[in-house]
C-alpha cells in the first residue's frame, strides 16, 4: 500500500487494522516491521497520500477500493486441520464490508488463499440490497521479505484475476490502470479469478520444490565426494532450470512455503488427487528431513553428547535482512538443541525479540547476545543458520580464539570460507560438502 501511495500521488491509500497498536506503531517513528527501504518510502508518503488509522468501518464506508490482507493461518482445529487455511478472518472481514457499505466497491483478494475463495466471498458480500454491488478481484502479492521494496517497484509480473463479465472487466482494468503507473504493460496479466488463485499457491510450491531438491541432493554429495555447490552450478547454469533459489541450507522458513504447499496439498486431497498430494506433501517433508539431519550431524560430530555444552546460533531469522522468524528453521533446531541439554546463546542483528517471543517457556538455558563475537566467546560449537551478510565478514580468527577446543563449526547456509576457518582450527561441518575435521576419521563417526 505504501508503494501505491508512493507510486501514485492522486490516489489516498488508508491502511487500517483490528490491532490499534500495530496502527499506532505505523504512525510511529519506528515501524513495526523490518524491511529495507520501507521507513523511507513511509516518511515521503505518511500524512500526504498514506495513513493509518483505527476507524475500520468509516473506512470502509469511504473508500472505493479496498483491499484485503487478512492473514490466513493454518487451520488448528476440525476438518482440515493442519493443512487447510483458516478463512475465519476473511469471512469476518467480508461481513464488516457487507455491513458497512453504503456505495458500491471493488474488493481484492491480496491475502493468499485457497482456490474458489472468492465464490464464498461473493456469495457474501451478494446478500447486499440495493443498488449496491461489489466486484471481487484476485491480485495475489508475490514480493519476498527483505526485498520487497525492490520486488514492488520491479515486479516479475502483477496478476490481477477477475470474472470475466463486464462489470468484473471493469473493476479489473481499474486496478491495472493503478498498477500501470509504474508497471510496464506486458507485465501486468490478467486471468479467470481462479487461476489467479491458483497460480499463487503454484508460484510458492514452485519454489520450495527447488529448494527441497536442492536440499535432498546436498544428503547424497555429504555421502560421496560430490559437492553441492559445483552440482548447483552445473545444474542451474542450464538455461531451462536457472540459477536461483538452489543454494542448499538447513532448509526453507517464512510465513507462505509450508502454509500454501499444505494448502495446495488440501485441496488436491479434497478433489481426490491423492498422488498429487501425496508428491507436493514430500517438499516439506525434505525440509523437514534436512533439518532433522543438520542436527543429527551436530549430536554425531560433537561425540554424542552437547549437555552441557554452549552452541552459539548465528541468525534466528528464517532468512537474511529480515526480523521475522515465521517458521524459521532455528526455531525447531534450537528446541532440539535444547532437548539435548545443550545451553544455547542466540545472537541474531534483527531477530532476537522475536525469537525471545518463540522460544517462550521452553526448557532449558537460552541467553540473546546480539554481538556476534561475545554471543560466541566461551562455545564449544557454532551454528550459523541465517545467510546474514554480516556473518560472512566476522573475523573467525579472533572468533576461534575466544571458544572451547576443540571447536565445532556448523555451516547451515554455506556462506563462509570453509576451507579457512578449517585453518585456522576450526572442524567445520557444511551442507553438502564433505566435512572438514581434525579428527582421525576413526574418531569423527
Ligand atoms: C516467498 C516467495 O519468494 C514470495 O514470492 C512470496 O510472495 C512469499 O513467499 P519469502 O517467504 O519472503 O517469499 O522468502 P524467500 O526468499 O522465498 O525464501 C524462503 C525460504 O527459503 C527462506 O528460509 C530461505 O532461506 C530459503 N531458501 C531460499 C533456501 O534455503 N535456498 C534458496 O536457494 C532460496
Amino acid at each position: 500500500m505504501a508503494i501505491i501511495a508512493y507510486k501514485c500521488p492522486d490516489c489516498e491509500v488508508t491502511v487500517v487494522d483490528i490491532n490499534p497498536e500495530r496502527i499506532d506503531a505505523w504512525n510511529s517513528n519506528e515501524l513495526p516491521v523490518y524491511e529495507p527501504g520501507l521507513d523511507k518510502i513511509i516518511k515521503k508518503t505518511r500524512g500526504k497520500n498514506l495513513f493509518f488509522a483505527r476507524d475500520i468501518e468509516k473506512q470502509i464506508k469511504e473508500n472505493d477500493i479496498i483491499f484485503v490482507s487478512v492473514n490466513t493461518p493454518t487451520k488448528t482445529f476440525g476438518t482440515g486441520a493442519g493443512m487447510a487455511a483458516d478463512l475465519q478472518y476473511w469471512e469476518k472481514t467480508a461481513r464488516q464490508i457487507l455491513e458497512n457499505s453504503q456505495s458500491s466497491k471493488i474488493v481484492i483478494e491480496k491475502s493468499t488463499l485457497p482456490v474458489k475463495t472468492a465464490l464464498a466471498m461473493e456469495k457474501i458480500l451478494n446478500l447486499a440490497k440495493g443498488k449496491i454491488r461489489f466486484d471481487v478481484l484476485s491480485n495475489p502479492e508475490f514480493l519476498a521479505e527483505g526485498t520487497a521494496i525492490e520486488d514492488l517497484e520491479n515486479p516479475d509480473r502483477v496478476l490481477i484475476g477477475s470474472h470475466e463479465t463486464r462489470s468484473g472487466l471493469k473493476a479489473r482494468q481499474e486496478l491495472v490502470d493503478i498498477y500501470s503507473r509504474w508497471v510496464p504493460s506486458e507485465k501486468i496479466i490478467t486471468s479467470n479469478i481462479w487461476s489467479a488463485e491458483l497460480s499463487k499457491l503454484v508460484a510458492n510450491a514452485f519454489l520450495a520444490q527447488r529448494v527441497s531438491s536442492i536440499n535432498s541432493i546436498s544428503a547424497l554429495c555429504e555421502k560421496t565426494d560430490a559437492d553441492i555447490s559445483e552440482v548447483a552450478k552445473a545444474v542451474g547454469m542450464d538455461s531451462r532450470v536457472g540459477s536461483k533459489f538452489l543454494q542448499a541450507g538447513i532448509g526453507f522458513g517464512g510465513s507462505c512455503f509450508k502454509k500454501d504447499i499444505l494448502n495446495l496439498v488440501y485441496l488436491c486431497s479434497y478433489y481426490g488427487l491423492k498422488e498429487v498430494a501425496d508428491y507436493w506433501e514430500s517438499v516439506v517433508k525434505i525440509n523437514e528431513y534436512q533439518q532433522d539431519r543438520f542436527m543429527a550431524n551436530i549430536l554425531g560430530s560433537m561425540f554424542n553428547t552437547l549437555a552441557g555444552k554452549k552452541i552459539c546460533i548465528l541468525g534466528f531469522a528464517f532468512k537474511a535482512n529480515t526480523g521475522d522468524t515465521r517458521e524459521s528453521p532455528a526455531i525447531y533446531i534450537t528446541r532440539k538443541l535444547l532437548a539435548e541439554h545443550a545451553e544455547i546463546i542466540i545472537s541474531d542483528p534483527k531477530a532476537l525479540k522475536n525469537a525471545a517471543f518463540d522460544l517462550v517457556g521452553v526448557k532449558g538455558s537460552v541467553k540473546y547476545v546480539e554481538d556476534p563475537y561475545s554471543a560466541a566467546a566461551g562455545c564449544h560449537a557454532l551454528a550459523i543458520l541465517t545467510d546474514w551478510d554480516l556473518y560472512r565478514k566476522l573475523d573467525f580468527r579472533k572468533i576461534y580464539k575466544s571458544m572451547v577446543k576443540p571447536a565445532f563449526l556448523f555451516d547451515g547456509r554455506n556462506i563462509i570460507d570453509h576451507k579457512k576457518c578449517f585453518a585456522l582450527g576450526f572442524n567445520v561441518y557444511p551442507i553438502g560438502k564433505p566435512a572438514l575435521s581434525h579428527f582421525q576419521p576413526e574418531n569423527n563417526s
